[in-house]
């Protein structure tokens, strides 16, 4: 189709031995919650995710504290009826719409995608999230630019029905790092990133054991086959 390769951005979970940034990650979460939460639900992470090892590192308090800020849905209790409940760490990140209907009518009929796999599910994964999310323009000249829709270099097609989500200083951020539209760009797909994939630093562990027990494995064996074939038994 018509798609422009995305931007090649260094990650600090490449590599054998990449981890992610925490820091970078409660600041993308930052900016998932004021921004992008708006329109887009991340219905596969609950809020106590926000405090397992090899995620943003919230503390058990801040994890309580942010699910309590929401209000959740639940029920039905004895009489049958439905209620609202400070949200708790098991507790699903809360949804903006009700159901995808909601969700389009309140979009001019544009679906906004669940960002809970988004960087696995896109050609390019965070490269391309990334690349999206800077990657608006004005359109040049000569391209029509369909009604309700925006230019954007890194969209299939370069017309896009979601409007530039980002602008500088769209976050303040607690630990005073200057929001720009690169910065938070970088932070919330950093924290996608880690949505998509929790386990990545479980993963890149394990890897690096299994490595250090064949290359010990290798020297055991050679060692071991040398005194089996030597002459002097
Ligand atoms: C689509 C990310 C904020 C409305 C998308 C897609 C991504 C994304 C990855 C899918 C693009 C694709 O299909 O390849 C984000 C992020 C945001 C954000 C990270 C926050 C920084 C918003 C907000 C709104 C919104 C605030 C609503 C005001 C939409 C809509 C689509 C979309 C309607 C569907 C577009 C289409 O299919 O043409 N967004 N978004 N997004 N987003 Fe957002």
């Amino acid at each position: 189709g018509d798609s422009v390769a995305p931007k090649d951005v260094s990650w600090s979970w490449e590599g054998p031995f990449g981890t992610f940034d925490r820091a970078a990650l409660q600041r993308g979460f930052q900016v998932y919650k004021e921004v992008c939460a708006a329109c887009h639900s991340l219905k596969y992470v609950k809020y106590r995710n926000l405090g397992d090892a090899g995620g943003p590192g919230f503390s058990e308090a801040e994890v309580k504290a942010i699910a309590a800020g929401y209000q959740i849905t639940d029920g039905p209790n004895d009489e049958g009826d439905m209620f609202e409940r400070p949200g708790l760490p098991k507790d699903a990140f809360k949804s903006p719409f009700e159901n995808e209907q909601l969700a389009k009518l309140a979009n001019g009929g544009a679906l906004p995608p669940d960002l809970s796999l988004m960087t696995k599910a896109r050609d390019g994964g965070a490269d391309y999230l990334y690349s999206l999310l800077t990657g608006y323009e004005d359109a040049p000249a000569g391209f029509e630019v369909g009604p309700g829709l925006n230019y954007n270099v890194y969209f299939p097609g370069h017309q896009i029905a979601m409007a530039q989500p980002i602008y500088e200083d769209s976050v303040s951020y607690a630990d005073g790092t200057p929001a720009t539209v690169e910065q938070m760009s970088k932070d919330v797909t950093a924290f996608l990133h880690w949505a998509a994939e929790p386990k990545l630093e479980a993963r890149k562990q394990t890897g690096f054991m299994v490595m250090t027990f064949l290359v010990i494995l290798a020297g055991l064996l050679y060692f071991t086959q040398r005194k089996i074939w030597s002459d002097q038994h």
